[in-house]
């Protein structure tokens, strides 16, 4: 049994936030942020917006992109940590947005990794024969997580989502799947839930040691892209296209380096969107399928990194 991509969808909320608006919330400019970051503006969701609103308009793209109805999908797994309520799931919200009946539904949290997580988890539904097709959405509302205050992450982190349809196969589709966590490093990627029995406070929102998780960033992706690629059967120069988390331009261009690629192979949305976290995979490969970069039978790397720390792959015959 093989899996395969049938369908992507993404969503951008329409409100822009630049680097112009940044420099008159913080002490940041432009210079600074496109230097260190390659980002010059990313999208924040309207006040009603919520993991589920906008999850569903990208699954309802990736759905109709697939050629299947709601019925047919077996399961909805959703990648997401700001989500607006632990219960009813964003996942469980979105079926009933869809229409999806009797499917399993249910969310995953692995920060900006969490759409490989999730991706890994659909694939192995499949493989073991308890699911023929599973709707993934990666979703956040990172504008809500971030202290407005603070520029080492206001000026990063953006709002999106992202969606793709994996269903049973008889060809291979998905050639490899890694996953892994350094639990020693959870301090330096940090977003604590409100406690319930203390008043609100600052020390809620995402706390992140930058330079440091870009290190630990840089270093394992290498290693993962590398790992990925044996397991999968394919030398470097066998990749198509690589479709990387959009957290850093620079940490993208060094994995991109590591596998011998030019950015023309590298799916960068990050400039227009900045880091939309579990969104950020699923947002880059719809943007690469719809602009008909990516094309059916290329070989294509997806990864991810984010707290926990966790990170994922999936390699990928599209
Ligand atoms: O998606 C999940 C995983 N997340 C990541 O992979 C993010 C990884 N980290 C990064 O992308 C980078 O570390 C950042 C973009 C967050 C920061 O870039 P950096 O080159 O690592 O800068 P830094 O933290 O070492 O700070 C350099 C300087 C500091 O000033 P001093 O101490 O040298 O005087 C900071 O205070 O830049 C200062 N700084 C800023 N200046 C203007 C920090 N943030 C800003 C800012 N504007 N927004």
């Amino acid at each position: 049994m093989h899996t395969k991509i049938l369908g992507t969808g993404g969503y951008l909320p329409s409100k822009v936030r630049t680097n112009a608006d940044l420099e008159r919330m913080v002490e940041t400019s432009d210079q600074w942020i496109m230097e260190r970051t390659g980002i010059s503006e990313r999208r924040v969701a309207a006040p009603g917006e919520t993991t589920a609103t906008m999850g569903a308009i990208a699954a309802r793209a990736a759905l109709e992109s697939s050629g299947l109805a709601p019925q047919d999908i077996d399961a909805v797994l959703v990648a997401t940590t700001s989500s607006s309520c632990a219960y009813p799931s964003t996942a469980c919200e979105i079926a009933r947005e869809l229409g999806i009946a009797n499917a399993a539904a249910m969310d995953l949290a692995a920060a900006c990794a969490g759409f490989s997580y999730a991706y890994a988890t659909a694939h192995a539904m499949i493989v073991a024969g308890q699911a023929r097709h599973v709707l993934i959405v990666g979703v956040d509302i990172c504008s809500r997580i971030c202290n407005p205050h603070d520029r080492t992450t206001i000026i990063l982190f953006g709002d999106g989502a992202g969606a793709c349809v994996l269903a049973a196969s008889d060809e291979p589709g998905t050639l490899a799947v890694r996953l892994s966590s350094d639990p020693t490093c959870g301090d330096l990627l940090r977003l604590p839930n409100p406690a319930r029995d203390e008043p609100p406070s600052e020390d809620n929102y995402l706390l992140m040691r930058g330079s440091e998780v870009f290190k630990h960033a840089v270093v394992i992706l290498s290693r993962l892209v590398d790992e990925t690629l044996a397991a999968g059967g394919l030398a470097p120069s066998e990749l198509d296209f690589l479709v990387p988390h959009q957290a850093n331009l620079r940490i993208i261009s060094a994995t991109a380096r590591r596998l011998g690629l030019d950015m023309s192979q590298v799916i960068v949305t990050i400039g227009k969107q900045g880091n939309t976290s579990s969104a950020s995979v699923p947002l880059a490969l719809d943007e690469g399928v719809r602009s008909g970069r990516i094309k059916r039978g290329m070989n294509i790397l997806l990864e991810s990194f984010g707290g926990g720390l966790t990170w994922g792959s999936a390699l990928i015959r599209f």
